[in-house]
């Protein structure tokens, strides 16, 4: 099984030892990274590495990394040869042993085993099978190659590789940078010996490491195997998207075998192609692949093909299938406020579209035809123009909003989205009791808008809704079973309130 290992930084023995001390049971092994004690050995070093690995909880790899190869590490290489066959004689499990310096270290006594590390902080090399081959004729017991990855792209190589040799020679293959977290979350999938998380955020040690509590409690690492099935939300960027937050969730309440990534991708036509065969089950799809992944379906869902956008990608038995769960989801919010404003039915009120983007895009498809007046009103006027004229609806500038006296409001603008929050897209004097206002954006979780909206009586949507809406659809359509709603919704809360 891959191991979890969390990567110690920490300035002193002492809090070395009492972060080891406080970390969970399902963290299997840590890594002390000596050479953030000291960038040159002082006389305590040999008692202090003795009281770490007398005291130790689990097992330890022992690093002192050097400058070269990324470390902090500046004194005499001698020193750290000898201080690194010391962890071995004191029953270190592993020491990390960089490549270039294997052979000068020597043999080291059983039953410690040497992690043979090459380190590559500008590029994935063509060449990795060649530094595999190499650290294996070295006589590592372990190999481990960390490589940069500049597009999501160059994690295949290093998912190849893991995939050929993990389970014949204990491998460790990672991507760095946020591109490469894919091979961290998915060591288990792919047979890594172990994969490196950090004790926090902004506690790691290389570019791209997760958190362990958060690798653990929401990709449930100790879980994914060689049958896990794949899963993610295909954007750039991509950090803060809540998707990996809320269908992992989801997937642990109906406790399917299936993981959900966070992919920062450039080209959605090569990330298919290279991520479709390991068990790619199906993508969220966002800003700004929406219009770009469409052509790449094999079949697309009616309204899909009709905006000539999706946000949903089902792969099944081979074939791809693009689908948009954000029409229905803004529909089903919209009508959800119209119903208890007593609006229903749609078909002789006016409502006034703020936006002409990709957000404006789907709601503006979802009403066409169904609303007795579409007004669509965007600052670009142009945009505005071009999008009422691919649903019929009528076009204005934001200057001449105020004159209109619509019974239903759609913001789709950033306005108003942290962190310009006291600011709202449309005077207050706009604002009468009995309309509906929805808000499409959803970070603050009340908007200057809604709060005005509320207090002048109106009835209100918020984005969230629309957004779990879009994301339960998304899950169902993936999955065939009902969406744990309730719980995507307590998610998105708790992770909105906590800022
Ligand atoms: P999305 O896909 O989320 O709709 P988008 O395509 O970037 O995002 O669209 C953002 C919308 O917010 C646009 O309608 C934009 O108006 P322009 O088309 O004139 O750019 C609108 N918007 C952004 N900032 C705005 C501001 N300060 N005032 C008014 N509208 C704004």
């Amino acid at each position: 099984m891959t191991k979890l290992c969390v990567c110690l930084i920490e300035r002193t023995p002492e809090a070395m030892l009492s972060a080891m001390h406080s970390l969970p049971r399902y963290v299997h092994m840590v890594e002390v990274r000596l050479d953030h004690l000291w960038q040159v050995l002082p006389r305590s070093a040999e008692a202090d590495l003795e009281r770490i690995c007398r005291n130790k909880d689990r097992p330890v790899v022992i690093t002192i990394r050097p400058r070269r190869e990324g470390g902090l590490y500046e004194g005499p290489e001698g020193d750290r040869l000898r201080l690194l066959r010391r962890a071995a004689a004191l029953g270190a499990e592993y020491i990390d042993i960089e490549l270039d310096s294997v052979a000068e270290l020597g043999e080291i006594p059983a039953p410690t085993q040497r992690i043979v590390s090459y380190h590559n902080f500008q590029q994935t090399p063509s060449d990795l099978e060649g530094i595999h081959r190499k650290a294996a004729g070295a006589g590592a017991e372990v190999i481990k190659i960390a490589v940069l990855a500049r597009d999501i792209l160059d994690t295949l190589p290093v998912l190849a590789l893991l995939k050929r040799h993990g389970s014949t020679v204990p491998t460790i293959a990672v991507s760095m940078g946020e591109e490469g977290m894919p091979t961290r979350l998915l060591a288990g999938k792919f047979g890594a010996f172990l994969s490196y998380a950090s004790l926090a955020e902004g506690r790691d040690t290389a570019d791209g490491q997760v958190p362990f509590r958060q690798i653990e409690e929401m990709y449930r690492f100790c879980r994914i195997g060689p049958e896990t099935s794949l899963f993610g939300v295909v954007a750039n960027p991509v950090a803060h998207s809540m998707s990996p937050a809320i269908h992992n969730a989801a997937f642990a309440e109906v406790g399917l075998d299936a993981v959900y990534l966070p992919f920062k991708v450039t080209d959605p036509g090569a990330f298919l192609d290279g991520y479709q065969p390991h068990d790619l089950k199906g993508l969220s799809v966002t800003i700004p692949h929406k219009e770009a992944m469409a052509p790449l379906m094999d079949d697309l869902g009616e309204l899909a093909a009709r905006i000539g956008a999706i946000n949903t990608v089902a792969i099944r038995r081979g074939r791809r299938y693009g689908s948009n769960t954000d029409v229905p989801a803004a529909l089903a919010a919209l009508e959800g406020a119209a119903c208890r404003a007593g609006l229903l039915p749609l078909g002789r009120r006016t409502v006034l579209l703020l936006g002409a983007g990709g957000a404006a895009r789907a709601i503006a498809y979802g009403l066409a035809g169904k609303v007795g007046r579409l007004i669509i009103a965007n600052r670009t006027v142009s945009r505005a123009e071009k999008l009422a004229a691919d649903v019929r609806a009528e076009h204005c500038g934001l200057e001449r909003i105020d004159r209109l006296r619509p019974d239903v409001l759609i913001n789709t603008t950033s306005v108003g989205m942290y962190p310009r929050v006291d600011e709202s897209p449309v005077p207050a004097s706009m604002l009468r009791g009995g309309m509906v206002v929805f808000d499409a954006v959803y970070n603050p979780l009340e908007t200057m808008l809604l709060r005005q909206a509320r207090d002048a009586g109106c009835v209100t949507a918020s984005g969230i809704e629309w957004f779990v809406g879009q994301a339960a659809a998304q899950f169902e359509t993936w999955t065939g079973v009902a969406a744990p709603r309730e719980l995507m919704a307590k998610v998105v809360m708790e992770r909105l309130s906590r800022g």
